[in-house]
């Protein structure tokens, strides 16, 4: 059982295969207090640990110095204007105007498995593999109850959290914060890891010392990213791929967010992670219930690169629920980048009849195919296929493309709505506006006010019939802009504090349809590259398009950073012509390949315009992509090097479960005369086992692969922006 109450102590202990959490119930008044969460211990009598009675860091809850307590107890949830200054979880506006609210333990259920949130995406598990505890806890003066939620997934090493609001009271009141998840504890010589980003250059890892004062990244912009990942870390100064304990915060969200951390006297630091409380102010009448979104905590003594498989595992099996996630998906080819705007259906099938000869498996018809949509100044909202490109619809283009033994994909942007568009000739206030002010166009486009029932409606119809047309098994769902002039046509005054949360309830609405309606849909999310890269989006699809830089060289950062939190099945990355379109960089068409590897694989190039010496490679790599995708897709992923850090070279590895077999890859980015030659220390092998290498006659144990390493390169070695992938097999 992941978790135990013990009444002698008022302790909830939750124990995961390598970690604990405790909690206390603390004195007659029932505060929810945090006691612990590291190292995975037998005792859960360590309250001890709250230094109770001693000054000045926690006295006694007496009347004296009440204000003392409030203010330094470690607490689960901290709450408003009781004497607490560090950051709040929940804050509220009653209507006589004061914001304090409390929170006091009233009774508790644990059990097996867990339960699902309603219109949010959430993790999932057995009863064999979960455990929740609901801490229902009450604000008596407002007559709030509000409950918190902990699901352990022993298997993963991950504590899952979240919060459920419920007004029991009968006066009416607004959440104006309401995360879902902090965590207080000491100082430990710690760092701050977070990830920040920008269009085409996503996920960019960044460390730095925890000082005092608060540190953190936020979302205001109505999706996830792309400026930073929802997620948030300490981790000991020392700690590096291997060693050291790390905390992580990430959260089941696509929305506004906030993840920070402070630290205040005596280095008390607080982590918190939740929906951002820019505009919002949500409305709970009585009866009502606000639901936050779930917030996933790991703990690692294995360094970042514990942290990292124990947040693989857990998203390849309790958040992405496409029933593609441990499967291959084929290989596509999309014509974005082969043709931007400029294609037909004969286009398209001379495209895919190479490909076909190829290997290549899926034709993705990208932007551009529908309404007036010739460039990117108009046409979005349109979804009705533009015979002049297509001729008779799409139908006969599947068709042709399905005859040549390849599956049929195409790109949608459901949430938008040009200026330029027949859909805003007919309705302009299903754009996104306030009604006294010029709203702000981004890529000629306005965002669709999902949040109206009749407009999410209309729209998904139009993508249904699209869908029903042809036999089409893939959507590529992109986002191409922030949100700002926020305000809606139909939500009253006082809910539109509400409209961001609700924007996103609207846009998980239409996946969960759309997964309802084609149950068998690949799906692939995409928000100008990684900007709505989130654990919230792979509830609905199994991977993301990273980045729309797909120059091999810069797609080492980004996918390091990606690959820190997330799955590589789930890393959208091609192979795209040279030179790049962003960069204008020439790299050999083998290293674009190795790195693409690293993800869902597919190709974003004119097929029939490439050179013949880079086309000729193309089976070949198709053929190595299924003999190793099995590693890549399900393994355990190791970093060996950073070229983020070294600037020089990169490595990185898979490992299957049983250890039989792995995947090395190695990038040498830039090469420099009389340097040491390149040694590589592999890394989650088994030392007993006797492997083979690729392209080696002789073998080697686990022991001496891990320890002795692999030369990859010397000092007159290998040039530049040349990789080399090994497969390893155990003999
Ligand atoms: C942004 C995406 O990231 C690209 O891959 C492409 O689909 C374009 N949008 C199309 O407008």
């Amino acid at each position: 059982m992941g978790i135990t109450y013990f009444e002698d102590n008022k302790v909830f202990k939750l124990d995961t295969n390598r970690s604990t959490y405790i909690i206390h119930i603390l004195g007659d008044e029932k505060f929810v207090s945090h006691v612990y969460y590291g190292h995975k211990l037998d005792s859960h009598k360590l309250n001890y640990l709250m230094l109770m009675g001693q000054e000045p860091v926690a006295s006694k809850p007496m009347d004296r110095d009440r204000l003392g307590f409030m203010s330094n107890f470690p607490k689960e949830y901290p709450t408003a204007g009781l004497g607490d200054f560090k950051e709040d979880a929940l804050s509220i506006r009653r209507k006589n105007g004061t914001f304090a609210v409390g929170l006091n333990y009233k009774s508790h259920n644990i059990y097996k498995g867990k339960k699902a949130l309603k219109g949010l995406p959430h993790a999932f598990g057995t009863e064999e593999n979960v455990t929740t505890l609901e801490l229902i806890c009450e604000d008596a003066p407002t007559g709030l109850e509000i409950t918190l939620n902990y699901s352990v997934f022993e298997d993963t090493d991950i504590i899952v959290r979240s919060t459920t609001i419920k007004n029991a009271g009968n006066e009416s009141l607004y959440l104006t914060r309401a995360l879902s998840a902090a965590m207080d504890f000491d100082n430990d010589n710690y760092d701050i890891l977070t990830l920040y980003g920008d269009w085409a250059k996503e996920a960019q890892i960044s460390r730095c010392p925890l000082t005092y004062g608060k540190h953190g990244v936020e979302s205001v912009n109505g999706k996830s990213g792309v400026t930073y990942q929802p997620f948030i870390a300490v981790l000991q100064h020392n700690a590096d791929q291997d060693k050291g304990e790390v905390y992580g915060m990430h959260f089941i969200y696509s929305g506004n967010f906030l993840a920070n951390v402070s630290m205040v006297h005596y280095e008390k630091v607080r982590m918190v992670m939740g929906i951002s409380p820019y505009n919002f102010n949500w409305l709970l009448e009585p009866g009502e219930e606000f639901q936050t979104p779930e917030a996933v905590l790991v703990h690692s003594e294995e360094g970042i690169g514990g942290m990292t498989r124990s947040l693989h595992d857990f998203y390849r099996d309790h958040v992405i629920r496409s029933k593609y996630v441990h499967k291959k998906r084929p290989v596509l080819i999309n014509n974005w980048e082969a043709t931007y705007f400029d294609f037909n259906s004969d286009k398209l099938v001379s495209i895919a009849e190479e490909a076909a000869k190829s290997g290549i498996e899926m034709l993705v018809m990208d932007d551009g195919w529908f309404g007036i949509r010739n460039d990117d100044s108009r046409g979005l909202g349109d979804w009705f296929v533009n015979e002049d490109k297509l001729p008779g619809g799409l139908k006969p283009l599947v068709d042709r493309v399905n005859a040549l033994g390849m599956k049929f994909g195409i790109w949608f942007e459901p949430e938008m709505i040009c200026p330029v568009s027949e859909l805003y000739e007919q309705h302009p206030d299903w754009a996104i506006a306030l009604p006294d002010r010029k709203p702000a166009c981004s890529r000629s486009q306005y965002v669709l006010d999902l949040t109206r029932e009749e407009v999410a409606d209309a729209v998904y119809k139009m993508v249904y019939d699209v869908l029903k047309s042809a036999n089409i098994e893939y959507v590529k769902w992109d986002m191409n802009r922030q949100l700002c002039d926020i305000g809606s046509a139909t939500l009253p005054p006082e809910r539109m504090g509400e409209f961001h949360h609700r924007y996103m309830l609207a846009v998980y609405r239409m996946q969960e349809r759309l997964l309802t309606d084609f149950p068998d849909l690949l799906l692939e999310n995409c928000s100008s590259g990684g900007a709505r890269f989130d654990p919230g989006m792979l509830f609905y699809g199994p991977q993301i398009w990273a980045s729309d830089d797909s120059d091999a060289i810069e797609r080492l950062s980004i996918q390091e950073g990606l690959g820190m939190l997330y799955p590589l099945s789930s890393i959208g990355a091609h192979v795209s012509d040279c030179p790049n379109h962003n960069t204008g960089r020439t790299t050999p068409f083998e290293t674009r390949g190795i790195v693409a590897m690293a993800g869902t694989f597919g190709y974003e190039l004119d097929i029939t315009r490439i050179p013949e010496a880079d086309r000729a490679q193309i089976p070949g790599q198709v053929k190595r992509y299924h003999e190793v995708n099995h590693i890549v897709r399900d393994g355990d992923y190791y970093r060996l090097a950073q070229y983020s850090e070294n600037n020089r070279w990169d490595a990185y590895m898979s490992v299957t479960k049983d250890k039989k077999e792995a995947l090395v890859t190695y990038v040498r980015v830039i090469n420099r005369v009389c340097e040491k030659p390149v040694r590589v220390k592999l890394k989650g092998l088994d030392p007993a086992k006797t492997y083979t290498v690729e392209g080696e006659d002789r073998t080697y144990t686990g022991e001496e692969l891990m320890y002795g390493g692999i030369v990859f390169d010397t000092p007159y070695g290998m040039g530049d922006f040349k990789a080399k992938m090994l497969h390893i097999k155990e003999k």
